[in-house]
């Protein structure tokens, strides 16, 4: 295996030493420069509706909450795309809650909208889908599932999303492996009852999993959901509870870059909700290669409220486009052209 072992990486998360800390976030920026260079690929990120069936107790678009629901129109979606053409996207990222109108049929045209209209690559992110639906937009053009599997803890997972299974979890992202999707999963960093060992755990996992994208965010306390006003007994003491900071979320992020060196890895908009000055910053110069901005159309943007706050919800795509221009160059590397898939298999 590449990268440090389980007890190298429980040491680098307990580290609190700034200059060793520096080393962790040096090595782990050689490797992504050595793996995957200098590109920073955009996933241009179109959120598709904001229904869902799933009562995650974290989340802001959970069953139930009382909340303005929207549903993206075809003619809305089609904009999208042309959009993320303009924009030189090479990939745009079909993100929704788990969306019972959101049929088989409905997603495979969207797909085939993707790539015949605008030539795109094409991610899907519609949460836990049968193998047949899985199967068709495979069969539709669908290049990349992503699921986040958000713990690898099975009895905190059960804690955070009430009458899931971790293990159910994990075949949908094994299935969707051998239907030859590139295939991402990822963890929120900080959830109220998380300790180093999990943490340590979900890293490792990434690396059994061999995932091809690992997004990580740290929790974001949405006060209107169950664990955004967590009762103090699901918190760990002090010294086990994982902080929700940017820093830890980093640790996350460097590490995930040596156990999985050639994984397209994001700068996630919750880390730059955390730190809005130089959350985007920290995340790629210690480890991350990808940019996700937002297509989704400007009257829905708020209303996809999975934690508050979130960052850039207020800005245009083509005002996104500007800043994360300027700030890649800033950091002396390149906007990715084209797909941007994985840059090679694991050995
Ligand atoms: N804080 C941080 N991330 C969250 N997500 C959902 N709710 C929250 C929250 N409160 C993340 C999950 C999910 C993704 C779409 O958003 O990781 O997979």
């Amino acid at each position: 295996m590449n990268g440090p072992d389980r007890s190298g990486i429980l040491a680098w998360l307990r580290e609190t030493d700034e200059s060793r800390l520096a080393e962790l976030w040096h090595e782990a920026d050689g490797v992504r420069r050595e793996r995957v260079g200098d590109e920073v690929h955009l996933r241009g990120l179109v959120e598709l509706s904001n229904f869902c069936r799933q009562q995650c107790r974290y989340c802001g678009i959970r069953a139930g909450r009382r909340l303005e629901r929207f549903r993206l129109s075809d003619d809305e979606l089609a904009e999208c795309m042309d959009l993320a053409k303009r924009l030189g996207y090479g990939t745009v990222v079909l993100q929704a809650g788990e969306d019972p109108e959101l049929t088989t049929e409905r997603v495979a045209g969207y797909v085939r909208l993707a790539k015949c209209r605008a030539g795109l690559a094409v991610t899907l992110s519609l949460g836990e889908r049968d193998d047949d639906e899985l199967a068709a937009w495979r069969a539709a053009g669908a290049d990349r599932y992503l699921l986040k599997h958000e713990t690898s803890d099975a009895e905190l997972y059960r804690r955070i999303r009430p009458g899931c299974e971790l293990a159910q979890r994990l075949q949908v992202l094994r299935r969707a492996r051998e239907l030859g999707y590139e295939v991402g999963s990822g963890v929120m960093v900080g959830i109220p009852g998380q300790s180093y060992e999990s943490l340590a755990d979900d890293i490792l996992l990434f690396a059994e999993l061999d995932l091809e994208m690992v997004g990580v965010g740290p929790f974001i306390a949405h006060p209107d959901t169950p664990l955004g006003c967590a009762a103090p007994e699901l918190m760990l003491p002090e010294c086990e509870q994982v902080p929700a900071t940017d820093e830890m979320t980093t640790k996350v992020i460097a590490l995930t870059r040596l156990v999985c060196p050639d994984a397209n890895i994001p700068a996630t908009t919750a880390l730059a909700t955390v730190n809005t000055e130089s959350g985007r910053e920290l995340g790629l110069t210690r480890g991350a290669n990808v940019w996700m901005p937002s297509l989704t159309p400007g009257r829905y943007r708020a209303l996809y409220e999975i934690y508050p706050n979130r960052a850039c919800v207020g800005d245009s795509a083509e005002s996104c486009q500007e800043c994360l221009q300027r700030r890649i160059a800033g950091l002396g590397r390149v906007p990715g052209r084209g797909p941007g898939g994985r840059a090679r298999r694991a050995q």
